[in-house]
């Protein structure tokens, strides 16, 4: 981890320069870096289709930064940063030969080292011809200092696209160059994951088949599509959360622990976890997986639209906004562990949460009332109010010997002065140092693929059908009959 360590100079090359990630993240994430004291010089080299001056571009750079919801650090990152723009398809030819230009020349006024990062920022049609680009120019070569690339998700459509781009990328570069993002990864409460498991001895011990009934995680969104309908229809809950954010944070949640805290050590974990994850069967999708779309609702004191209604939406879509499903893993640790997973939008609040169920106790002698009493559970929250929460049985006070469910709560926020850093600063840090333990590794990629390729198998045979949920509800009803063989429910977080 890199954290007290300040980023040697760079070129960092935005592929996409005028999208929406790099207003909304990448920019405002460079700020925050640079008011930080975590940048020394770098050059931002933006390219995209639209022409622009470099003055034009330094406009559009300050604007994100600016209305950025924390909308600070322009003057710092102003101070240590020059910004330069390349106008272009990015295929073509001339753009290659005007980026290079700009980078020699940024490398020439010592603002690189000879450094450079490219940052595909862009659709991810565009990956291809981008790498292609790049490494054809010789752009990856790296005798004149580093040369890194960072993927956005999603990794491919599928196993054999996703196994295609991984080929092509490393025809072009070595897997140490490349840093695949998932997000999720970054965020602090997604890593107190390990910190809860492996810097405690109190909760290993329990972290297995022998007291844990049931792990649930859950990944709600109250927001609809928005503006990315015709992106979500070529996506799906399946490609846009579950295979990525969700199996990262299980294989988080369930793997063993790593013998060092380096990337190789814990990828290697995840990747053994993801592995013994039990194949789904394409014919036996219908009793493991519930698929929901979101019709008309109420939420947050508004009428809201189906998914049907969004822009870019087909008036027919069968696409799933929301998805649920029991997996089990088939290892000593998880044996016999049902495993549940959610993910959906237009419910009815925003909250990504890890919940373990613990058994009942063998034997309860109590005399007094103990129908309130739920099953010992742990609630890690990793957003928002970020948090641990256990629930367990206490007595009453009074005469009688009644148990009753209560709560000892974390709150990080409550806890801890220090800020947390945004996802994409932590990424762009680590990238930019050469750290890439917070990224994703080629045969992970291509493992999270192959749990959910069954899926992408079995949905257009009809074996899951598309059912509606009001938006603002908790999903489709026959989401609880996944419970169906334990006496269990979905946690209402
Ligand atoms: C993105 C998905 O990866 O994650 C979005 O494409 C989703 O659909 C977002 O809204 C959620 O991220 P976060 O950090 O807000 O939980």
């Amino acid at each position: 981890m890199t954290d007290g360590r300040t980023a040697p100079p760079a070129a960092i090359v935005v592929i996409g320069a005028t999208g929406d990630l790099a207003h909304r993240k990448l920019y405002p994430a460079l700020a925050a870096l640079a008011a930080e004291g975590r940048l020394s010089t770098i050059a931002v080299i933006g390219s995209a289709r639209t022409v622009m001056s470099d003055d034009d571009f330094t406009g559009r750079v300050r604007d994100a930064v600016e209305s950025a919801a924390d909308g600070y650090g322009w003057s710092a990152l102003e101070k240590c940063a020059t910004f330069r723009y390349v106008a272009g398809a990015v295929g073509d030819p001339q753009v290659i030969e005007d980026l290079t230009t700009v980078l020699d020349e940024c490398a020439r006024d010592g603002l690189t080292d000879g450094n450079h990062l490219y940052y595909l920022a862009t659709i991810p049609q565009l990956f291809e011809p981008a790498l292609t680009a790049l490494g054809e120019a010789g752009l990856f070569d790296e005798s004149e200092g580093f040369r890194r690339i960072v993927i956005e998700k999603p990794f491919g459509r599928d196993l054999e696209s996703a196994r295609e781009l991984n080929r092509i990328v490393l025809s072009h570069t070595a897997e140490h160059q490349v840093y695949r993002i998932d997000h999720y990864l970054a965020k602090d409460t997604v890593q107190n994951i390990l910190a809860l498991r492996f810097a405690n001895a109190i909760f290993e011990p329990l972290w297995n088949r022998r007291y844990v009934d049931d792990v649930q995680i859950t990944v709600a969104e109250p927001l609809g599509v928005g503006h990315r309908g015709t992106f979500y229809e070529q996506s799906g809950a399946l490609r846009d959360i579950l295979q990525n954010h969700v199996l990262q944070v299980l294989a988080l949640t369930a793997m063993e622990p790593p013998a060092a805290f380096s990337a190789g050590s814990i990828r290697d974990e995840k990747v053994k976890l993801l592995r013994s994850i039990r194949p789904l069967d394409v014919h036996d999708l219908s009793e493991r997986v519930v698929r929901g779309q979101y019709a008309a609702g109420h939420l947050d004191g508004e009428d809201v639209a189906g998914y049907r209604d969004e822009e870019g939406v087909a008036a027919d879509s069968t696409v799933e906004t929301y998805l649920a499903l029991r997996i089990e893993i088939d290892n000593w640790r998880w044996a016999g562990v049902p495993v549940y997973l959610r993910t959906g939008k237009r419910l009815p609040k925003r909250v990504t949460e890890v919940a373990l169920q613990f058994k009942e106790v063998p034997h309860l002698a109590l005399p007094g009332e103990v129908e309130s009493l739920e099953p010992n559970s742990m609630v890690l929250r990793i957003q928002p109010d970020e948090g641990i929460c256990l629930f367990f049985g206490a007595k009453v006070p009074g005469s009688s010997f009644d148990v009753r469910t209560v709560s000892m709560d974390f709150n990080y926020g409550d806890t801890f002065d220090e800020r947390s850093r945004d996802a994409y600063e932590r990424l762009l840090l680590d990238v930019l140092l050469g750290d890439p333990t917070l990224f994703i590794r080629a045969d992970e990629i291509d493992q999270s693929w192959q749990v959910v390729q069954p899926l992408i198998d079995g949905f257009p045979l009809g074996e899951v059908p598309i059912r509606f949920y009001d938006a603002g509800t908790w999903g489709p009803d026959s989401a609880d009959d996944l419970f169906a063989e334990q006496d269990a429910h979905w946690r209402t977080p």
